[in-house]
């Protein structure tokens, strides 16, 4: 029962090994490999049991800082100390961590750096979807090997959540509430028991110490398939908000588009903080149903409009920018991506985007160019 799980990065037989930068996204483990070195080096904390850091670096981690040595390590998460390190000290208990938020609050992020630096690997993951079945949370079997030999340990195939439980590592559920309930109750017993039954062998794999669940869910799904009371209570539910204020937003836009637009070698900029500025304001604006002067009531359209989303706005305006435009992001960069963002709706949200079109942006003065592009969109 305690076959080592095997490797998460194994390239399949033939493939070419990749390096680092030749992947189009790495995995937080990569990408920030020279910073959890650094905390790892520096971090004399108690570290639970399996823990590659101490609770304390993890959240000098997500949070960023400066080491002693002179290292710096970028913060990852922007905004609240306290819910990081309620978050981080959950996971270092017998209970399991719920992210809760809406869409694009950073859940997955989140998620995805405290699983690197508490087990050094963000690889365990399972994707919740209304088909999710046990085998995703339990195990499956390889059924050329069942009917060859018989139900034997080798021709199980784990989960990712039985392989957390081997090697006593993190596992990551991403929209839990999506999983249909009767699946999801597969997670009581591995949670409460800390152990995992197979019947089929007569046996069960106990979980080591530094297992742990990071559960992601997205509020606005509420119902959708909510959470049992005997699971919610195995967990410890941090809710993430959207940010407080619009120099927070604006900060964690640029950092991320900054990040994103030196991924993917664009060569533009995001120019003065202005453009972010102006994108981030009207997200906020329709969101909360009223100006930023608190003077003008606004209709909100049916989409979210997350921090998430006005990053996406600005890194689609840094890539046309860089090669159809002067390389700066301006207002006819941003205006399709805006546009787009707001009407998902074709009849409803096009509405409101022309009432607020025409009763906000076109009166403010320094406005007039985006009015003008988002005019000639149609
Ligand atoms: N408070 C925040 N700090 C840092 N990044 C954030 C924050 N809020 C949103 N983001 C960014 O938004 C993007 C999407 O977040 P994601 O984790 O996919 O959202 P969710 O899973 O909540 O829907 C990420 O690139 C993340 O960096
Ligand atoms: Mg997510």
């Amino acid at each position: 029962m305690t076959t080592p799980p095997a490797p998460d990065h194994d390239p399949a037989p033939g493939a070419e090994v990749l390096t680092a930068r030749e992947v189009l996204r790495e995995p937080a483990e990569v990408a920030y490999a020279d910073e959890l070195a650094a905390l790892a080096a520096a971090d004399d904390r108690p570290r639970p049991p399996r823990w590659r850091l101490s609770p304390w670096a993890v959240t000098t981690y997500l949070l960023g800082g400066t080491l002693g040595d002179g290292t710096v390590i970028t913060p990852k998460y922007l905004g609240s100390r306290r819910l990081m390190e309620i978050a981080v000290a959950s996971l270092a208990t017998d209970r399991a961590l719920l992210l809760l938020g809406v869409p694009g609050t950073a859940k997955t992020w989140v998620g995805e750096h405290l699983a690197a630096a508490v087990s050094g690997s963000s690889a365990l993951v399972v994707q919740g979807t209304a088909g999710t079945p046990e085998e995703s949370l339990r195990y499956g079997w390889n059924y050329a090997r069942l009917l060859a030999e018989g139900p034997s340990r080798a021709a199980l195939v784990p989960s990712p959540v039985m392989r957390a439980m081997e090697s006593g590592a993190v596992v990551r559920i991403e929209e839990l509430t999506r999983i249909p309930a009767d699946v999801q109750d597969a997670l009581i017993t591995i949670l409460s028991e800390k152990t995992l039954p197979v019947p089929e062998l007569d046996t069960q794999v106990p979980a080591r110490p530094g297992f742990n669940v990071i559960a992601t869910a997205n509020n606005r799904d509420k119902g959708v398939n909510e959470l049992s009371s005997a699971l919610k209570r195995r967990f410890n539910t941090v809710v993430l908000p959207l940010p407080d204020t619009l120099e927070q937003e604006v900060e964690i836009v640029r950092t991320r588009v900054a990040a994103i637009g030196a991924g993917l070698a664009l060569p533009a900029d995001v120019g003065a903080t202005s453009e972010i500025e102006r994108v981030v304001t009207v997200f906020r604006e329709l969101r909360s149903g009223t100006t930023a002067d608190q003077r003008t009531t606004v209709k909100s359209p049916s989409a979210t409009l997350s921090t998430a989303e006005a990053i996406s706005v600005m890194t689609n305006g840094l890539a046309l920018a860089a090669h159809f435009g002067d390389g700066t992001v301006r207002a006819d960069d941003v205006a399709a991506g805006l546009v787009g963002a707001v009407v998902k709706d074709p009849v409803q949200d096009r509405l409101v985007w022309q009432e607020y079109l025409e009763t906000v942006v076109k009166d403010r003065r320094s406005w007039a160019d985006l009015y003008r592009a988002c005019r000639e969109l149609g």
